[in-house]
């Protein structure tokens, strides 16, 4: 299916851009007229995801992370998070809750929050490349028909006038 809007960001992996990438998710998402819910909840996932790239993909240098979100017509979501960075040697065991390399400081759950929180969580990996996480989630659209609002719209003023 096609997407009936889509944006794409790339910042560097500085830990102030977490917040920022949150926030445009947000943003960019509001306008399917999700609940304060649905959108807390991408809010949790992408932070996890733009923390791991942060402190696992570029543990020791500055590099890009690539932010797509597309939005559907049905209020399907999908954000997709890239790195290039040192990537993950065994994907299935690094999505196993508790599990980390990041020592001490970290739960090992950014996964299973990201699982969680989405409806779908999609991971691929390749060491030395860099990994790609897509998240998929289906939001209200409270709001309605985006495709049929604007004629809707432009019929009524036609009428004003
Ligand atoms: N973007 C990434 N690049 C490299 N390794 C990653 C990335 N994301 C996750 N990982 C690996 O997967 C493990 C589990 O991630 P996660 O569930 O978020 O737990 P935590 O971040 O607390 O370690 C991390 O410890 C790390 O080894
Ligand atoms: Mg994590």
């Amino acid at each position: 299916m096609k997407a009936i809007n889509e944006m794409k960001l790339v910042f560097p992996s500085r830990s102030a851009n977490e917040a920022y990438a949150r926030a445009a998710v947000a943003a960019f998402v509001s306008q399917l007229d999700p609940t304060v819910d649905e959108l807390a909840d991408l809010r949790t996932a992408i932070s996890e995801a733009v923390t791991n790239c942060i402190v696992h993909a570029y543990p020791d240098r500055i590099g890009d992370i690539t932010l797509t979100v597309r939005l559907y017509e049905t209020g399907r979501v999908t954000v997709k998070i890239r790195d290039k960075g040192c990537g993950i040697e065994d994907v299935g065991l690094a999505m196993e809750p508790l599990y980390t390399t990041g020592g001490e400081e970290r739960s090992g759950l950014g996964f299973s929050v990201m699982e969680s929180f989405t409806d779908r969580l999609k991971v691929t990996s390749k060491p030395g490349k860099g990994t790609s996480v897509t998240m998929e989630k289906l939001v209200a659209r409270r709001g309605g028909d985006t495709e049929k609002a604007p004629e809707a719209k432009s019929k009524g003023r036609a009428k004003k006038r």
